[in-house]
């Protein structure tokens, strides 16, 4: 196992990511774990903030030294996958992506993956791999306005989870798909996210940053990773970075896994 050495473990920190950051300028070595109780500035996708109480949760960050190969792309993907898969060894509870990489129960948020580059002169070298997950939040931590969106692992096992064993869990899971990823075993990969991927085959809306919300059917995946979307109008686009949401009652009516057949 490469992932997971050393381990930085932290009680407070801003960012484990941009602690990581740090290490990674300072030449820390690839797999590079840093972990911490709590994050005073935890920071999430698309800007966002990233919820952080101490003692309840796993905020970590692995830094990976991959940003040259033709796949980087699929790197928070991947992790997504390792989360769904730990999720699943350690609670049996089955998890969900939605594209890109959130992770879902019952169409509620549990997890989240923030991948940040590293670049030196100019060229993009690591990647620094941010993972949070609700273990075992409770809702009296959440401001109201996440109540209905954002779930703990917890909250549906009715137990609480030991965070250190399943961050070694999450850490093995995300190691064995690194091995793939180096192996050029890209199709596998590809096929498993589409296999748990809640977003495929469904009615979405798309938030693009410039042009506003966009209506249509989540049709596939490109191979960097990019979301296909067919809009309502007929057209067709390919999203790399955007904010999806489900549309409730449109699930699965249609199949279309095109770019899963090309694979
Ligand atoms: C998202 O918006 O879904 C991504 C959330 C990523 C949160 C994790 S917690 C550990 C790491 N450190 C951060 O500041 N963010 C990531």
């Amino acid at each position: 196992m490469i992932l997971g050495q050393p381990i930085h473990r932290f009680e407070e920190v801003t960012s484990t990511n941009a602690v990581a950051m740090d290490l990674c300028h300072k030449g820390a070595l690839e797999g590079t774990l840093v972990v911490a109780d709590a994050q005073t500035q935890g920071r999430g996708r698309l800007g966002r903030d990233w919820i952080s109480p101490s003692g309840v949760n796993v905020y970590c960050s692995y830094i990976l030294r991959a940003g040259h190969r033709e796949w980087v792309s699929w790197v928070p993907l991947i992790a997504s996958i390792a989360v769904v898969s730990a999720i699943h060894a350690k609670t049996g509870l089955n998890a969900r992506i939605k594209w890109p990489n959130d992770v879902l129960i019952e169409g509620k948020k549990v997890a989240g993956v923030l991948a940040e580059t590293v670049s030196n002169t100019g060229e993009i070298q690591s990647v620094i791999l941010g993972i949070g997950v609700n273990v075992n939040m409770s809702k009296a931590l959440l401001p109201s306005s996440l109540h209905f969106t954002t779930t703990s692992l917890s909250e549906h096992v009715g137990e609480l989870i030991d965070r250190n064993q399943f961050l070694t869990r999450l850490t093995g899971e995300l190691d064995v798909q690194y091995q793939k990823f180096w192996n050029a075993s890209m199709s596998d990969i590809i096929h498993e996210y589409l296999s748990i991927s809640d977003t495929i085959g469904r009615r979405v809306i798309a938030y693009l940053p410039v042009v506003g919300p966009v209506d249509g059917w989540a049709d596939g995946i490109e191979l960097d990773g990019s979301l296909r979307l067919r809009c309502l109008q007929g057209d067709t686009l390919i999203i790399r970075s955007a904010d999806v949401v489900h549309l409730r009652g449109e699930e699965k009516k249609r199949s279309v896994f095109s770019e899963e057949r090309k694979i």
